[in-house]
């Protein structure tokens, strides 16, 4: 059973591996007693709940791990739930007064000792895949409003002290920088106030003491939520870690009113024992499993073309069917025009707002590229911006009141747009019937949903302004509903997330999203790095990834196979200028896709072996493992000192199975415990010098 009721006061979530035990206190206040390795005979949690820390002089919220801690009284500690009533009363104190346990769920009912304000604490916990759902519902029963002026999703206590906190710093072009710091005193936040996620953190938690890929107790978290956020990890005077993730509470304010009720996105957390390996297999698995949306969480995605590196705003259609020809003759399988396809499109300064197609580009309309697409073979797909106008455009013109802003202030620009009020339920509709007809008139197999600019002046006409802080979130909400409802008028659209590449990576977006497009950023080797720490919580899978022209970000030259390898990496895409290039290279390019297609089974739904990586070796080494086959990718940036063998001791396979594999032209065969602990011998030399060898088991 997930949920153990060891007594009124005493709970187990325990998963396959791993065990989460909250008790009340003697007040009634859920605490987090134990988060780590699965225990199974919880019994003997029945007589430690009461045993307190002795400090002298701490106050009693340092010394509880609280899986709800209220600002005020005397909570000093970041609490995850801050409430005004509407007499000025800012503080909630609370007893349980409930706790209703369920098979696999778990509801933990905080009612206020003297106001009609109740908090819902949700646990779900996913045995198999190791990890447990929380979040949260407000329900005011009063006839007063109660203001929520922050309310998190999930709080996690660990005990002990000198924990390190993983976060990916970024920015366009450089994401998921991995940085790893020691929260030892103090506060570590990290916030999005852009509106969307962003690229600068990422909404998740991984702490670790020193853990590696293989070993070391891991405590991670990620939020299902692409709005603004906050995390903060606070290390608590008494010598425990304080998580804490949620909406985040700058610039929010929610009024609930009487009967009301107000729901907190979720946090999908777990534990791992054997360092960040095993913390990635989890949550790729429960990705596949519980995230990511049908029918394609379960289908291999298909090879795509995409014309933005070739052709960028000057699309053209002949010259796109030309492209297309060549794309289809590579073994490519689905071909997308990016931006520039739609009316007074020709650069970033107009355009966004009018999904129609621009007659000057295509004269008889989209159906002679979408016809010659499907006439080749392949599926046929359009990008789109649907949350942006440009002043230029007729939408602009005719609703100008459509955007976010502030009465007497200009609204900032950026990229040339503004953004359209996503709160607002007239836009919604709007845009769903814009795509709804875009998508029913034409044949479009794939939408690429992009997002390229910040939020800013989060006002609108169509909310009294006391309401304008609860924009930003109305607003995530608004984008979910639009996808949510094209989605089911049209369920067999693949649809990609992108926002000027990875502003919008995050567990909501993989709610509505097949993938993603995590980085304008092709340079293969800047793209390991990137693609090493996207790989942390998020799977190959939801990984475009693309060939590209050399020198599109850094002016270097790295050789095609090593640019191919890298994107090989997750689900391939092209985006190379096929008009313009040597027959030679799009001979191997060809060779490349096949290779590809032939193991992106395993890519895409394997479990992935980080075995070596460029920040702590010479080389990089990724290898896929599904059932009986596994794929081996390793790099080399350059060669140092003349070293040119390299052995990798690879992962995942049956000690006593035998395996066939080829590695430069020599077929063997050895045994997995063979590859596991001696390696196998890689040559790799030169600059940028890459490999591909694939394994099968035999009988
Ligand atoms: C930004 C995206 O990240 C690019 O891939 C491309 O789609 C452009 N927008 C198009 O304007």
């Amino acid at each position: 059973m997930p949920i153990v009721n060891i007594n009124d006061r005493l709970f187990g979530l325990q998963t396959k591996d791993t065990s989460y035990i909250i008790s009340l206190t003697d007040e009634g206040v859920p605490e987090s007693l134990y988060w780590g390795k699965r225990i199974d005979c919880l019994e003997d949690f029945l007589d430690e709940s009461g045993k307190k820390l002795l400090l002298k002089n701490t106050h009693g919220s340092n010394l509880i791990r609280e899986e709800c801690s209220s600002f005020g009284g005397t909570c000093y500690k970041e609490a995850s739930l801050k409430i005004t009533f509407s007499n000025g009363v800012r503080d909630f104190r609370y007893r349980t007064v409930e706790c209703k346990a369920d098979g696999e769920s778990l509801e933990i009912i905080l009612e206020d000792k003297s106001y009609p304000f109740l908090m819902h604490l949700y646990y779900e916990v996913f045995p198999e895949e190791n990890i447990i759902k929380k979040w949260r519902r407000a329900e005011n029963r009063g006839k007063d409003p109660v203001f929520l002026e922050r309310i998190f999703s999930g709080e996690y206590g660990i005990p002990g002290e000198g924990y390190e906190s993983i976060q990916y710093k970024g920015r366009w072009g450089g994401e998921f920088q991995e940085y790893n710091e020691t929260v030892d005193s103090g506060k570590r936040v990290s916030e999005s106030l852009y509106g969307l996620t962003g690229h600068t953190v990422n909404p998740s938690f991984i702490i670790h003491k020193k853990a590696t890929e293989t070993a070391g107790d891991v405590y991670y978290g990620a939020l299902e939520y692409s709005g603004n956020f906050k995390c903060v990890t606070e290390a608590v005077n008494s010598g425990w870690l304080n998580i804490l993730i949620g909406i985040t509470d700058t610039d929010f304010l929610w009024e609930l009113k009487e009967g009301e009720c107000f729901d907190t996105p979720a946090v999908y957390a777990g534990y791992s024992d054997a360092g960040f390996e095993k913390m990635s297999h989890t949550m790729h698995t429960f990705c596949r499993r519980h995230l990511m949306p049908q029918p394609y969480a379960e289908k291999p995605l298909p090879v795509l073309y995409n014309s933005w590196y070739s052709t960028e705003f000057d699309v053209q259609c002949k010259e796109q069917i030309e492209l297309a020809k060549a794309a289809s003759e590579t073994g490519v399988e689905l071909f997308v025009v990016d931006d520039g396809w739609f009316e007074g499109r020709n650069d970033d300064t107009a355009g966004l707002g009018d999904w129609y197609v621009d007659k000057e580009k295509f004269p008889d309309g989209l159906s002679e590229l979408s016809d010659a697409v499907h006439d080749l073979g392949m599926d046929f797909g359009l990008w789109i911006e649907p949350e942006m106008v440009n002043p230029k455009s007729r939408l602009f013109q005719e609703h100008p009141d459509w955007i976010y802003s502030y009465p007497g202030r200009e609204v900032i620009m950026g990229r040339n747009q503004y953004e359209l009020d996503m709160s607002n339920p007239e836009v919604i509709n709007y845009l769903t019937e814009q795509f709804d007809k875009l998508l029913g008139e034409n044949r479009i197999e794939y939408i690429k949903w992009d997002m390229n600019r910040y939020a800013s002046e989060m006002g609108t006409e169509h909310l009294l302004p006391s309401k304008w802080k609860e924009l930003s979130y109305r607003n995530t909400q608004g984008v979910y509903s639009l996808i949510r409802e094209l989605r089911k008028r049209h369920p067999y659209v693949e649809f990609e997330a992108c926002a000027s590449g990875g502003g919008r990576v995050d567990f909501g977006a993989m709610r509505y999203f097949d993938e993603y497009w995590v980085s304008d950023n092709t340079d293969a080797l800047d793209r390991l790095f990137i693609q090493e720490s996207y790989s942390r919580l998020y799977p190959a899978k939801y990984m475009r990834s693309w060939l590209t022209d050399d020198k599109e970000m850094n002016s270097r030259t790295i050789p095609l196979d090593f640019r191919m390898h890298a994107a090989m990496c997750g689900a391939l895409g092209v985006g190379v200028d096929l008009n313009h290039i040597s027959t030679r290279k799009k001979e191997r390019i060809t060779e490349h896709i096949r290779e590809y297609k032939s193991v992106r089974e395993i890519i895409q739904f394997g479990d992935l072996y980080r075995l070596s990586s460029l920040r702590q070796s010479d080389i990089c080494a990724l290898q896929y493992v599904k059932d009986d086959k596994s794929v081996l990718f390793v790099f080399l940036d350059h060669e140092r000192y003349g070293r040119e063998d390299y052995s990798v001791r690879l992962r995942g396979l049956e000690a006593d199975k035998r395996y066939s594999l080829e590695i430069d032209g020599t077929r063997c065969v050895k045994t997995g415990g063979f590859l596991m602990n001696y390696g196998l011998k890689v040559k790799l030399c030169g600059d940028y010098d890459s490999k591909m060898i694939c394994l099968e088991e035999i009988i």
